[in-house]
């Protein structure tokens, strides 16, 4: 091994002889640039004002003009730029590049972005981009990778890993997200480095005055995409690589798994404990002990003498089932297993020396399909027919990174070749090293386009553990083998944050942690916890102690069901916030910063002082304690502005600047908001309202397939910019692009003499939704009102432990009502 300060005398050393080098003249082009040096070719393309294409590549050999991550239309997108004699501009940035192909970004004032450290280092062993670090720059995003929320300071590699037993350091684990988001005083600019091969990221862990972005081989291609405001740069990353789509609305229910639930008797045994105890849940998973000899695609019929019977029975008891389905095929000629026969007849597999590779995993040893050509996934998409025509609701692709036992490696060698063979791109053979961190994504994509062809007016459900840049078009995710330990739960938070800041807002954590047996106040805590995450799946591993809630008696499973039933009483909140996610991008959960860019005095970004705090859509801030196992003060960071206790009501006015324009204007930084201290006891969890929100509450279901009976509720929070708003359909088919949803926006203004006007908004859509009535229950009034009007008529006050409260018949147009 180069020990480190050699390899960085190395480096110098090499990017010194690259700066020497004269290139030729700059050629403008109609949407950038290009320069190339006697060795490299640098073209930037803008794809948008906020959106550059960076390219570097040995001259005269283009990369091939294709991406897994990056969507066709993103791709081709451009704009006319102006050339200036050093670079060109776009209405929001300015780009200057020196003869030595360096790069520096800056916005229209002058402020610079980002800037090239050094020329490209071009080795044997690949690439490296390196750029200036500034102080006080923070890095967020790169998928699942654990640690702090903030990458500063460390250093990653990508390449899918099955990492039972992970701990927060380690690295690197199931995903491969190459894209980052980095903000230096509230100004945020992003970067996907779009090479599939083993990267590696560096963020100032060895050197401080730099970070950098490397390969082995493969293209050097990035997109930098340019805020100012994070969110902006969130959403456009959504542009370039899709949005996390709608999910069906049972997959925002509870859910119940653990590998594995065999036999038959034991599932239903669950599920009737499930309903028999009151605990609302939509999901009970299958793990592979379901199957035959851990075979893929097939039933162990002893254990589970009626399958399809137990599915319908699950479905008549309002459950839908997701089953495990592993990419790995059992290696079986000549047996009739179906998988492997249909797979060898389409010469479905990958090949090592020409001949289908052969590695050993749960069923033994398999074969693995070339999920890089679209005629096999076409093929994988059919095996699950057996299964959608019994009423599967949902599928599960796990071991994808691919594992492969045995192996120090925990994959398949670098030697096997996959097919590229997909319409609009060249078909050619790819070596491991090139496909291995797509490969999970891509059976992802196989499961949904398969479930999509079976059930076309279905919406999916596929839940993946390996991925890629822009796998949430296709599948949902988890964060894998995680332990049942107070770390563990902790790490749920950064770990599901940057996950929703990379693209998968439809992400969870094994509730209650898989390795190892959670004790009952742990438990209790991840159960009260995952009810405000986006998937709330409670799993556990084999040989570990029971999990489901009831485990630890009543007093606890008291505790735990009220959670999840607040999770069911926000459903309305929740699936409006995963319908908006459908189209911004924007995660459910989120790090503050990405609210409130501009909360703290030094433009820190504001969650860094208070890692248990996280706002699940715009309104609620769940703030968890720093140390969840015990019982102890600690302060909580709300930004500023108005904010509500959810379970009391209570008012917290923390009234400071908000916006940059606030900012502005200030000769000086604003002050330091003084946190608050809270103490919780074990069953409490801390959560704010933002002031300004109108948040729509159901009545509590046991499942989502039960209609709500009673009013929808709309709780008023008054404060600046107040609104609110509601969508609904029939949380299942595709209906909605035809017209079949509601969706209707609420507001409230809040005048000097403390009266409260709410104004309904006219509906949009042609859904029908279950309630007929509309309660409105406004907040925060610190004496109580005389009378509420609607439509010139009194309406009958209630006092509530929160407010007070009107009811008025939904008559589906626009009303207005005042509390005065
Ligand atoms: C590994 C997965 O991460 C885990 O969730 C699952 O239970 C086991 N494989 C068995 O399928």
């Amino acid at each position: 091994m180069i020990p480190r300060l050699a390899l960085l005398a190395l480096v110098s050393a090499v990017s010194s002889v690259a700066i020497a080098q004269p290139a030729t003249p700059l050629i403008h082009t109609p949407s950038g640039l290009e320069l190339s040096s006697p060795d490299h070719t640098l073209r930037i393309e803008a794809l948008r004002d906020d959106v550059l294409r960076v390219r570097i590549f040995p001259l005269g050999h283009p990369p091939e003009d294709a991406s897994w991550a990056v969507l066709p239309q993103a791709l081709n997108s451009r704009i006319p730029v102006t050339p200036e004699p050093t670079g060109f501009a776009t209405p929001a940035l300015r780009v200057t590049v020196s003869p030595d192909l360096q790069l520096t970004v800056s916005d229209l004032s002058g402020n610079v972005l980002q800037q090239d450290a050094a020329p490209v280092l071009w080795e044997d062993t690949g690439f490296r981009v390196a750029k200036r670090l500034p102080l006080n720059d923070h890095f967020f995003g790169l998928g699942d990778k654990p640690g702090p929320l903030d990458r500063i300071g460390q250093s990653f590699v990508m390449w899918n890993t099955d990492a039972f037993g992970f701990q927060e350091s380690t690295d690197p684990i199931y995903k491969s997200i190459p894209w980052f988001i980095e903000m230096h005083d509230g100004r945020a600019m992003g970067v996907l480095f779009d090479n599939t091969f083993r990267t590696s990221f560096d963020f100032g862990h060895q050197r401080t005055d730099r970070f950098t972005f490397s390969a082995p081989s493969g293209p050097l291609v990035y997109y930098l995409v340019f805020g100012p405001d994070p969110k902006h740069v969130v959403e456009t990353y959504a542009w370039l690589t899709g949005p996390t789509p709608l999910p069906p609305l049972w997959a925002l229910g509870y859910q119940q798994s653990r590998y594995s639930y065999y036999p038959q008797t034991k599932v239903e045994e669950i599920a009737a404990r499930l309903r028999a105890d009151h605990i609302p849940s939509d999901v009970i998973w299958l793990d592979i002990d379901y199957q035959l000899k851990n075979r893929p695609f097939t039933v162990d019929t002893q254990a589970f003498p009626d399958f399809p019977g137990m599915i319908h029975k699950l479905a008549a008891e309002h459950f839908h089932t997701v089953v495990i389905t592993d990419l790995h095929i059992a290696n079986l000629p000549n047996q009739n297993y179906a998988p492997y026969d249909s797979g060898v007849a389409g010469d479905h597999f990958v090949k090592q020396n020409g001949k289908d590779y052969v590695g050993p995993v749960w069923p033994g040893p398999s074969v693995f399909p070339d999920f890089t050509r679209k005629v096999t996934r076409d093929w994988w998409g059919t095996l699950y027919k057996q299964f959608t025509d019994m009423g599967v609701a949902g599928f599960w692709n796990d071991m994808n990174e691919p594992a492969v036992f045995t192996y120090p490696s925990k994959t398949m060698p670098d030697d096997v070749t996959h097919r590229i063979e997909e319409p609009g791109r060249p078909s050619r053979l790819a070596m491991h090293p090139e496909i291995h961190n797509i490969f999970g994504m891509e059976n992802s994509r196989a499961t949904m386009d398969g479930q999509l062809a079976l059930r076309p007016n279905t919406r999916p459900f596929v839940m993946t553990r390996a991925s890629y840049a822009g796998g949430q078009r296709y599948s949902t995710t988890w964060t894998g083998d995680n332990s049942s330990t107070w770390n563990h739960l902790r790490q749920t938070t950064p770990q599901l944050l940057n996950l929703g800041l990379s693209g998968f807002a439809m992400a969870g954590a094994d509730v209650g942690g898989f390795a190892g047996s959670p004790s009952p106040t742990l438990l209790t805590r991840w159960l009260m916890l995952a009810a405000f995450q986006p998937i709330d799946r409670d799993h556990a591993a084999k040989g570990t102690r029971d999990h489901e809630p009831w485990v630890d008696g009543p007093q606890q499973e008291d505790i735990r069901r009220r959670y999840i039933e607040q999770r069911y009483r926000l459903l309305p909140y929740l699936y409006t916030t995963a319908e908006a996610t459908s189209h911004t991008g924007l995660p459910i959960v989120r790090p503050l910063f990405l609210e409130f860019p501009h909360a703290t005095a030094d433009l820190h970004p504001l969650d860094q002082d208070a890692p248990g705090e996280f706002l699940l859509g715009h309104s609620l801030l769940i703030a968890d304690s720093p140390s969840p196992e015990e019982v102890a003060p600690y302060e909580v960071h709300l930004p500023p502005g108005l904010w509500y206790d959810l379970w009391t009501g209570e008012k917290l006015d923390r009234r400071l600047a908000t916006t940059t324009r606030d900012l502005e204007i200030r000769d000086a930084p604003p002050p330091a908001l003084k946190p608050l201290m809270v103490t919780p006891g074990p069953a409490d969890l801390p959560i704010y309202v933002r002031g300004g929100t109108i948040l729509p509450v159901a009545p509590l279901v046991q499942s989502t397939d039960e209609k709500p009976s009673g009013p929808l509720t709309l709780r008023v929070y008054p404060g600046q910019d107040c609104e609110g708003s509601i969508y609904q359909d029939d949380g299942n088919t595709f209906d909605f692009r035809q017209g079949a949803y509601l969706r209707q926006h609420f507001t409230c203004t809040l005048a000097p003499d403390g009266s409260v006007t709410v104004s309904i908004g006219p509906r949009e859509g042609s859904f029908t939704p279950w309630w007929t009535q509309i309660q409105i229950e406004v907040l925060g009034l610190t004496t109580p009102p005389p009378k509420a009007t609607a439509v010139g008529q009194a309406m009958p006050l209630q006092h509530t432990p929160l407010g007070w409260t009107t009811t008025i018949p939904d008559t589906t147009q626009p009303q207005t009502i005042r509390f005065e």
